[in-house]
């Protein structure tokens, strides 16, 4: 089993710099979120009383962005790191229905510790960091929450399907980082995709073989909505009988 505490995301300086660039060097973050919303508004009726789950929601950036446009009645935020939920907790001090739990999803398969279902359940640049089985242990789990009709959505780094294609997609991200930053960030940023590659607390898995397992599972409308390089969304949902 992969363990949080031995992965970067412990180290306070490591969560700082992604706490503070990811907004400059994640490509299409803005849209990525857009097309979310999007299905949130689509698939989750409303009026109904919403139950929202952000598994490492870090900073609690997404959950910031679909609160200016809808009203969950509750949320939980999930992140392995005290941390980034401090930061959560500092960035959504006005909301009083946000419950944060500081676990990670290795601890939520072997103790769940979250009740009940949820209409909707996010994460974003989280689940590559589990190996191919804790994946599908955790999208079991994620199905295992969903109310009837619940979505499931997914931004995340998937693995292309071959070396190529994946120095392609990397270079592409460079290109983005440099066309997106001051020169003065662009220095300190321009090295991010090859860390990426380096970083070995990042193993994702293809695309495919994620869809295919979440597909097996029993979630419907699976596939990918949007997609840039490696930085892809995807997910489905559990239809009632
Ligand atoms: C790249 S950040 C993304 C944060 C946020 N979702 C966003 O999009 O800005 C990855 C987050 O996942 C959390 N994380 C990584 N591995 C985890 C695990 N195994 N269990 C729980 N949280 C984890 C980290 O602490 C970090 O907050």
């Amino acid at each position: 089993m992969s363990e949080f505490k031995k992965s970067q995301w412990s180290d306070s300086k490591y969560s700082k710099n992604y706490r503070d660039d990811a907004n400059i060097y994640l490509p299409y973050r803005k849209q990525f979120i857009q097309v979310t919303k999007l299905f949130y508004k689509q698939y989750i009726p409303s009026n109904t009383k919403v139950k929202v789950l952000d598994l490492g929601c870090g900073d609690g950036f997404f959950i910031n962005e679909l609160l200016k446009s809808f009203a969950p009645e509750e949320i939980v935020l999930v992140d392995g790191s005290s941390e980034m939920l401090e930061n959560a907790k500092a960035r959504l001090i006005e909301h009083t229905n946000i419950n944060f739990i500081n676990a990670t999803f290795q601890d939520l398969l072997t103790n769940d510790q979250l009740a009940g279902t949820y209409d909707f359940v996010f994460s974003s640049l989280a689940i590559h960091h589990l190996n191919s089985v804790e994946k599908e242990d955790l999208y079991k789990y994620i199905y295992s929450h969903l109310s009837p009709n619940g979505y499931f959505i997914n931004y995340d780094v998937v693995l292309p399907s071959s070396e190529k294609l994946e120095n392609v997609y990397l270079l592409l991200w460079s290109k983005w980082i440099k066309e997106n930053s001051e020169k003065e960030t662009n220095e300190k940023l321009k090295g991010i995709p090859e860390q990426y590659k380096e970083n070995s607390d990042n193993v994702p898995d293809s695309l495919e073989s994620q869809l295919e397992v979440l597909k097996k599972i029993g979630f419907k409308n699976v596939e990918c909505y949007f997609k840039y390089g490696i930085f892809s969304l995807f997910g489905g949902n559990k239809q009632s009988e």
